[in-house]
């Protein structure tokens, strides 16, 4: 069974990917910590953001084992990882790798922007989570304070709007619910609540 879960910044998506995986016994893969990755080496490495072989050759150099979640939560690398998820070399020489562990036998979770239309589009569950950008805003603002990173919760709206923009309005596989994607809107409900739903979608595809 490949579960798709796509939905725009700080949605909630991950947490319920990460829940749905150990719930099923499914390998999980948090498609945005490729972007993330690409994003930090960017970074460190000084690459023009405009210098898209350059960044593909970066994505192509990515090690999945290798990467660390926790080196690639900040605010900086988010908005890099944004930036070079827009160009359409960095996103094809990332497309096998994922296409690869969608395609494991037993299947898999993904999580990300273009699982359900691009990745995995004959995925049997396809989730689509979303939350208002005030509640994605909050929830993001406390995750960036909580680990210090001084910022405000303007600042942090002010950048979810710019990557909801961004992510959306990109020629290269934007940011769009697949036609056979089920909503997850959790503006009003807490994590658990969240689970719940996404549980009961899928048991009304799959059964399970
Ligand atoms: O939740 P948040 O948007 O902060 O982070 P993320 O899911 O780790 O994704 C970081 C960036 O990577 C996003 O802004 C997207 O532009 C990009 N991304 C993408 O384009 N396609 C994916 N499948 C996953 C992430």
């Amino acid at each position: 069974m490949i579960i798709a879960i796509d939905g725009p910044a700080a949605s909630g998506k991950g947490t319920i990917a990460r829940a749905l995986a150990a719930h099923f016994g499914l390998p999980h893969l948090d498609t945005g910590l490729l972007y993330r990755a690409v994003g930090a080496k960017a970074l460190a490495d000084h690459v023009d953001f405009e210098d898209e072989a350059a960044l593909a050759a970066r994505a192509g150099a990515l090690d999945l084992a290798a990467l660390d979640p926790e080196a690639l939560k900040s605010g900086a690398v988010g908005e890099a990882a944004s930036r070079v998820a827009a160009l359409p070399q960095v996103r094809a020489t990332l497309l096998t790798v994922q296409q690869d562990f969608a395609r494991q036998p037993g299947g898999a979770v993904l999580d990300g922007r273009d699982i359900g239309t691009v990745i995995a589009p004959h995925a049997e569950v396809k989730i689509f989570v979303t939350a208002s950008p005030e509640a994605r805003a909050e929830r993001r603002y406390r995750e960036l304070a909580g680990r210090g990173e001084p910022v405000t919760y303007d600042q942090v709206l002010a950048d979810i709007l710019r990557r909801d923009a961004r992510d959306s309005g990109r020629a290269s596989a934007p940011l769009i619910r697949a036609g056979d994607a089920v909503v997850l809107d959790n503006t009003a409900l807490d994590r658990n609540a969240s689970l719940t739903r996404a549980l009961e979608i899928v048991a009304a595809r799959t059964g399970r």
